[in-house]
């Protein structure tokens, strides 16, 4: 098959495409002909080897991906040939085909493409586990989402209208604020227009937010943690300035406040029962059309830098997926 191969951690275009072995099938395993992959942040971190996981090298980057399922290992149960799945594995997405473990899969929903499903499971998925399991947003609570035009901003806003709160995107163009108002955004602020927080605290009439969830970090996250309400939650996510920040505790003991860490990752690996639940039931929100994803770039399989650049210039609003069609 065809794929991307990092041999050793450094900049993207050190990625070689070529030519490699067939994945080995295990038993608990499932060979997927990848038709689309999503393009992340958190691909470019494990390239770089910036990210909390290091695979062992080489290895085929690409963390999610969806197509059909072409043969499965003696031991799984689930899945079959010619079922259409998504996949959230940490790494071999791009590429051809993947044999990756059952309990990755999900099996698709008849209304929902590949492109969708692709990309469904680094925005909704993380976005379902911040508000719903881990901030226990309510109805009639204030939320702000930074990067909120990115692939986690705009499913975070969509899922925080299901759940009824209101919303408020933090972006830094116009073009983007745009965007946020079409996913459902009350009001948005264009970070470049005036302090952040007082810009947050206008907004709330002093009182802050109730729920934040940050991608950013760095000067954005400062300004965020400044700005919750009583008992408000503040969920850190990514840091896509570059910046992880440091906080000042006493600002949480002051307001009976929340920081709240989520990372998906770590929910799959050692939660796998809930991981599949909650799944679940973010795909059927989805089955209801209720969470679509924008798609903001389609490029074909062997021009992974160039979309991995596109995704860094902060020019795309929605996801960035690699096609490789039948
Ligand atoms: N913890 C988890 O489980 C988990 C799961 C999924 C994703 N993540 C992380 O969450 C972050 C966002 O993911 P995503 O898929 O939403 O990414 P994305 O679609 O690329 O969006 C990220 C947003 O970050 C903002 N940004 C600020 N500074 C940036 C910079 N220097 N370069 C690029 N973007 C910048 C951009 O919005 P503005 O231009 O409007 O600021 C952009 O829209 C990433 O760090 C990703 O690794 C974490």
């Amino acid at each position: 098959m065809r794929a991307f191969r990092c041999e050793a951690f450094g900049p993207i275009e050190n990625m070689s495409f070529e030519t490699v072995p067939d994945p080995v099938l295990q038993p608990n395993q499932v060979r997927v002909a990848i038709r689309v992959a999503s393009v992340g942040f958190m691909d470019i971190l494990m390239v770089k080897g910036e990210y909390q996981l290091k695979p062992p090298l080489p290895y085929i980057p690409g963390a999610c991906g969806a197509g059909v399922v072409t043969e499965v290992g003696d031991a799984v149960t689930r899945a079959k040939v010619g079922d259409r799945v998504s996949f959230l594995n940490y790494y071999g997405a791009f590429a051809e085909q993947i044999a990756t473990d059952e309990h990755t899969l999900s099996v698709l929903p008849s209304s929902m493409d590949f492109e969708q499903a692709a990309t469904f499971r680094l925005a909704y998925s993380p976005a379902y586990l911040a508000l719903k399991y881990r901030a226990h947003l309510k109805a009639g609570e204030t939320f702000v989402i930074t990067g909120a035009a990115g692939g986690v901003g705009l499913a975070a806003t969509r899922l925080a209208k299901v759940l009824g709160a209101r919303v408020i995107g933090v972006v830094s163009s116009k073009a983007k604020r745009e965007a946020s108002f079409g996913a459902g955004a009350d009001e948005v602020i264009i970070r470049s227009e005036g302090d952040l927080r007082e810009q947050i605290l206008d907004l709330t009439r002093g009182k802050g937010a109730d729920v934040i969830l940050d991608v950013v970090g760095g000067d954005v996250f400062d300004a965020c943690v400044r700005c919750l309400a009583r008992n408000g939650r503040i969920i850190v996510m990514g840091f896509t300035s570059g910046r992880i920040p440091e906080v000042k505790v006493n600002r949480f003991l002051l307001k009976n406040a929340s920081l709240l860490g989520v990372w998906l990752g770590d929910f799959m690996t050692n939660h796998p029962g809930d991981f599949e639940t909650m799944n679940q039931e973010v795909l059927e929100l989805a089955a209801g059309g209720k969470l679509p994803i924008k798609i903001g770039a389609r490029f074909p399989l062997p021009e992974l830098v160039p979309a991995m650049e596109a995704l860094l210039s902060q020019d795309v609003i929605g996801k960035i997926v690699l096609t490789n069609p039948a």
